[in-house]
């Protein structure tokens, strides 16, 4: 295709140049973006008398044309084109010539990118949104069906406090609340007008902004034009909040690894969300969970790239700026895959009740509960925790457990002890006690689970 600026030059541009040059294989993807930017351009031109109301109107009829040949495979992306935008304004002039060439007047393709990338970005973004709402509402539903399941609460991956299954799913819900609330940040940021910034010092004709903004849907035209051809924050803004959405989902991946392991057997997912393998025929692996904890190192790349290609860029446009769509894509897609895959992989998962509570019942995961007794019954802590470490000390010893030991032995250590204890430190006791805000018994996670549908309709309100 001949270049735009061939006029300019006294040879074509080398080939390998070219293509080197070339983003139309990644940007094409923002045709109909593109196309929505340039009838809002054309729009104003006509009504600002910078062209004529007719042109402006035969462009709008051009542009949706295109968009429709474009749609229905009539018309295919060239792809030794320069960029979608060329492509477009390249063919709008094939078609209707000179009328084609009004359409770029008081317009660069700087700013004209800024709006594209805005734009398409602003539609992930809902997209993304939904699909985070989903998973909390997935996780409310999980909760709900398991508030009474127990399971060994950790740290340090050492059993510690019995919680519930649901108590741990709403640990997510909180995770992925915030992330639908930076991505509604981001978006909300991002959500201002380039357009009229032209290659960076705006432009003598008479063009209305506001104009353009409100045709496209944005807040308000950017304020300065230098920065509103060189901001790529949103970028970075987005492929942070995605990263850390991400981090979330890794997190969840990993412990989902390891309850299908035959260590812990907590739950067993559904032969459609998982893989076998070529030559152990007994082999049902989690895939989907490690490819998702590895796709997390690549959207946190995504984010690396971003920042490091914007470092030390000198105002205004850069051609560096090129490489933000690669990786924004990137992240934005991956993002997308993996909570399409984790939602329904996490509904259909069976939760084995048994080995939760088989796992929650051994390794002294009582003990606090335990010194706890002690310290109702007027011990200080400190003594009740000592005495309890003994007490676990000799149940090691004896191979036995604190539910298992005999009261005689409780006695040993201190009168305080009674058969009442059995009581105190059953799981169901340490579980259903534990009834402070934001703990795991069955009353306060429902008052999470509450919470967390208010918080949701609150965010895709
Ligand atoms: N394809 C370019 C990009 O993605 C469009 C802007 C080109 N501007 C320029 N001055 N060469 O950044």
């Amino acid at each position: 295709m001949a270049k735009m600026w061939a006029g300019r030059f006294s040879k074509e541009v080398d080939e390998t140049v070219n293509a080197f040059n070339s983003s139309i294989s990644f940007d094409g993807r923002m045709y109909r973006h593109d196309i929505q930017g340039s009838i809002a351009h054309a729009t104003m031109l006509g009504k600002c008398g910078i062209i004529s109301e007719e042109d402006s109107a035969q462009i709008i009829a051009g542009l949706k044309e295109i968009l429709a040949d474009i749609e229905s495979g009539k018309l295919e992306l060239d792809m030794t084109a320069e960029d979608i935008h060329m492509f477009i304004e390249a063919e709008l002039t094939k078609r209707y010539g000179d009328v084609g060439k009004r359409l770029h007047t008081s317009r660069s393709r700087n700013d004209q990118v800024a709006v594209d990338i805005r734009l398409y970005l602003r539609d992930e973004i809902k997209e993304i949104r939904e699909l985070a709402a989903s998973l909390v509402k997935t996780l409310c539903g999980i909760a709900e069906n398991n508030l009474d399941t127990i399971m060994p609460g950790y740290t340090h991956l050492q059993r510690a406090q019995p919680v519930t299954l649901a108590h741990h799913m709403m640990a997510y819900g909180q995770m992925l609340l915030r992330d639908l609330s930076r991505l509604a940040d981001t978006a909300e940021r991002m959500n201002v007008n380039p357009l009229g910034s032209c290659a960076l010092a705006g432009t003598t004709y008479p063009i209305d902004r506001g104009m353009t903004s409100e045709l496209l849907g944005f807040d308000a035209p950017m304020v300065n034009s230098l920065d509103g051809v060189s901001d790529r924050d949103f970028c970075v803004e987005l492929a942070c909040a995605l990263s850390l959405l991400m981090t979330h989902l890794s997190r969840f991946s990993e412990e989902i690894i390891m309850w299908c392991s035959w260590e812990f057997k907590f739950i067993e997912l559904d032969d459609a969300y998982a893989t076998g393998s070529s030559i152990m025929p007994q082999k049902k692996n989690p895939d989907i969970t490690e490819l998702i904890r590895g796709k997390t190192g690549r959207v946190t790349g995504d984010l690396v790239t971003l920042l490091s290609m914007l470092k030390g860029l000198p105002l205004a446009y850069n051609k560096d700026m090129q490489e933000d769509k690669e990786a924004i894509f990137d992240a934005v897609d991956n993002v997308k895959l993996c909570l399409k895959t984790f939602i329904p992989m996490i509904e259909t998962m069976r939760i084995n009740k048994e080995n939760m509570r088989n796992a929650a019942a051994r390794g002294f995961i009582n003990a606090t509960d335990c010194a706890d007794y002690l310290v109702k019954k007027g011990m200080p802590f400190r003594d009740a925790y000592k005495i309890t470490g003994q007490l676990v000390a000799l149940c090691i010893q004896k191979n036995e457990t604190l539910e298992t030991l005999a009261i005689e032995e409780y006695k040993k250590f201190t009168d305080l002890f009674d058969t009442d204890v059995f009581d105190a430190i059953s799981l169901e006791t340490c579980v259903n006690q534990r009834k402070s805000e934001g703990g795991p018994a069955p009353e306060s996670v429902k008052i999470q689970i509450q919470k967390t549908m208010k918080a949701l309709s609150g965010e895709m309100a």
